[in-house]
């Protein structure tokens, strides 16, 4: 495989304009037409919102109130019923959309399928049915802890079919990082398979669950419902673990959907904070389904011939509301690849690309800046013609990844979406229209229409041209985090407190540190917290330094980041011990694997540096800043006047 080196810095400042006849066939046609709707959402956000939910939507009663807003609690289209199943199947098997394909499926092994709406409606009602087979039923917490297999997708349908809210947990998780979250949902089945493929690999699932559930410790869980997709045999336990395939063939397909109020939870989904451990990210129904459908519509131009490929996990927001819900509502045709990137197979996107003739692609800054390590001359070698937008998520794309993209995947014709967004917004926030905005690389453009965004100081003042502040949004939206999963006081202290509001003005505080230029477009920094974002995946240093500290080894432990030219960032952990085990390679290895243990291998420090005192502020904080800086290399000799121990800097400067 050639090896390249990423030109380290360039300056990029051309504007990517969309090209006419681009712009005169997508749905959002212009810099004229995204101001206008733009304009019309800022003037009324409610009349937008419900006028879309009118014409975009199906419902099975109508709404009394579009948005009651206590902040911070938003309800939106308060008293309307519907359900996102209806309104992803249903509403298109009355249509030629019936027998179009839903979702393509690759495998990592070269193994494939294809189920179209009507297949798909059929598959997800026998879950649903099955489910309540089991006695999970309307508000009953499931977790789904699965490889990117179909079935992963139309278990997250079948739980939002009878109303039983989904708690999907990232495959790479561990046993414990498992257990944690099926407590804290207090989830009563959890649908798994026996393991799934990665880089050539069999990654055990089952064994897992087991391991998280063994000795009563989750005691919520009354049933597992298995997959088998790897066939390395499993253990089952009669009366809890069932084969999915084997109650399937007594499951009926008729499976009335749920009518499920707008604000009745959809689903819950971890993620990382920069305190304690991670939060359930609360998501109700009506405006989610909303606002992942216009946000893909209009960002992604989707049309009845795409076909449409994000290369997420549905463990991950973003395989939530673009791989699930946002193309279905859509009618639109998705791609699920079971695979990655890998040695063997260096080229494996761009024979889904040309395979499937994949219109619009959609993948993270990481994978990018990896596919150009790896050699232009796989996507080279591919016919990635059928190309016509592609997409960008979960870390500022530095000018040089953004470049490469444009020129050797999109042949310089295809626009690129930046989209900003979160966990917690449900859907883009910030992002260019590929007919309407042109691109400046690294920008993620402007606010998409409904979304009133601000940058502002520590007391929410907004700051001028160009000067950096923290990125805000001022009006509730569809989709936004309605509740940390039982936890309202930290819901509003991290998104409501972190910029106290200002008379009637309430600040949604993201956590991004950001600036705006002379036009008017945003450039998300990066975060303002203790928050990493390792290869696009959030981790809280608290995490993992109190995965380290489990550890009997290890007395106090600090966790910081450095840029890392692929993963963007990358884990340092700064260690002292305490016992007799002696510092060195053997020991950093086993920390390693043991935060790997913790919570899963995507946040295995990639560097331990062992210390014998931190630095700390006169009140006892611990210095990240300081430590940032010399995990960088970077002078450490200034601006230490709040340190408490001068000494510890030169005993720092000598850990290794
Ligand atoms: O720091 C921002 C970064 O990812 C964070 C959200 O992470 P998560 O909730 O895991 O969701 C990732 C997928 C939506 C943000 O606070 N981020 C996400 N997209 C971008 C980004 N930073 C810069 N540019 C982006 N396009």
């Amino acid at each position: 495989m050639a090896e390249k080196n990423i030109e380290s810095v360039l300056h990029e400042d051309r504007l990517f304009p969309p090209a006419p006849e681009f712009s005169q066939a997508a749905h959002v046609k212009g810099a004229e037409h995204y101001e206008a709707l733009y304009d019309e959402a800022k003037a009324d956000p409610a009349a937008f919102w419900a006028k879309l939910a009118g014409t975009e939507l199906d419902w099975f009663k109508e709404w009394d109130q579009v948005l009651d807003w206590q902040p911070p609690n938003a309800k939106w289209f308060v008293g309307g019923q519907m359900n996102i199943t209806y309104n992803c199947l249903d509403r298109h098997l009355k249509t030629w959309r019936k027998n179009k394909a839903a979702i393509i499926w690759e495998g990592e092994p070269g193994d494939s399928c294809t189920l179209t709406y009507a297949q798909l409606h059929r598959e997800v009602c026998q879950v649903a049915n099955m489910l309540k087979g089991l006695g999970v039923g309307k508000g009953d917490r499931v977790a789904i802890y699965m490889p990117m297999v179909p079935e992963a997708a139309i278990a997250m349908l079948a739980c939002a079919r009878i109303g039983a809210p989904h708690s999907v947990v990232f495959g790479g998780f561990s046993a414990e990082a498992l257990r944690d979250r099926l407590n804290d949902a207090q989830c009563k089945a959890v649908i798994t398979a026996d393991g799934g493929f990665r880089k050539d690999k069999v990654v055990p699932l089952k064994p897992q669950v087991d391991a998280a559930i063994a000795d009563n410790a989750a005691p919520s869980v009354e049933s597992v419902l298995v997959v088998e997709r790897t066939k390395q045999g499993v253990t089952m336990e009669s009366g809890r673990d069932h084969w999915w395939h084997e109650l399937k063939k007594e499951a009926s397909a008729d499976c009335p959907p749920e009518p499920m109020d707008s604000e009745d939870m959809l689903f819950v989904l971890y993620t990382s904070g920069s305190t304690g451990k991670p939060k359930g990210v609360v998501h109700t129904t009506a405006g989610y389904n909303l606002y992942t459908h216009m946000t893909l519509k209009w960002a992604f131009d989707i049309q009845d011939t795409d076909v449409y490929w994000c290369t997420a996990d549905v463990g991950w927001i973003t395989g939530h509301s673009y791989i699930v819900y946002g193309p279905l509502s859509n009618g639109a045709t998705t791609v699920m690849y079971e695979g990655a990137p890998r040695p063997s197979n260096p080229g494996c996107f761009w024979d889904v690309v040309e395979k499937y003739g994949v219109t619009i692609f959609y993948t993270a800054p990481t994978a990018i800046r990896a596919f150009i390590k790896m050699g232009d001359e796989h996507p080279n070698s591919r016919d990635l013609s059928s190309l016509r937008i592609l997409g960008t998520v979960g870390e500022p794309i530095n000018p040089e990844a953004w470049i490469w993209y444009h020129r050797v995947i999109g042949a310089e014709k295809c626009p690129i979406v930046d989209t900003w967004w979160q966990t917690e917004t449900g859907g883009f926030m910030l992002t260019p229209l590929p007919g309407a905005i042109a691109t400046k690389p690294g920008s993620a453009t402007k606010p998409f229409p409904g979304i009133i965004a601000d940058i502002v100081d520590a007391e929410g003042n907004p700051v001028g041209d160009n000067e950096g502040g923290y990125l805000v949004i001022k009006h509730p939206w569809p989709s936004m985090i309605r509740n940390v999963y039982g936890d309202s006081d930290r819901f509003r202290k991290t998104y409501w407190e972190g910029i106290p509001p200002k008379g009637d003005q309430h600040f949604y505080f993201a956590g991004d540190g950001a600036r705006r230029d002379q036009d008017g477009y945003f450039w998300v920094m990066g975060r303002v917290d203790d928050v990493v974002n390792v290869s696009g995946h959030r981790l809280g240093t608290m995490e993992i330094e109190s995965a380290l500290v489990s550890h009997p080894a290890v007395a106090e432990a600090a966790v910081v980041s450095k840029p890392d030219e692929v993963k963007g960032e990358e884990i340092v952990a700064f260690v002292i011990l305490e016992g007799s085990e002696p510092a060195g390679d053997e020991l950093s290895a086993t920390l390693k694997k043991h935060v790997g243990k913790e919570i899963g291998a995507i946040a295995r420090p990639g560097e331990i540096r062992f210390t014998d005192a931190l630095p700390k502020t006169r009140s006892g904080k611990i210095m990240r800043r300081l430590l940032r800086n010399l995990a960088s290399g970077q002078d450490i000799s200034g601006d230490t006047s709040t340190l408490e121990d001068r000494t510890v800097l030169d005993r720092l400067r000598a850990s290794s």
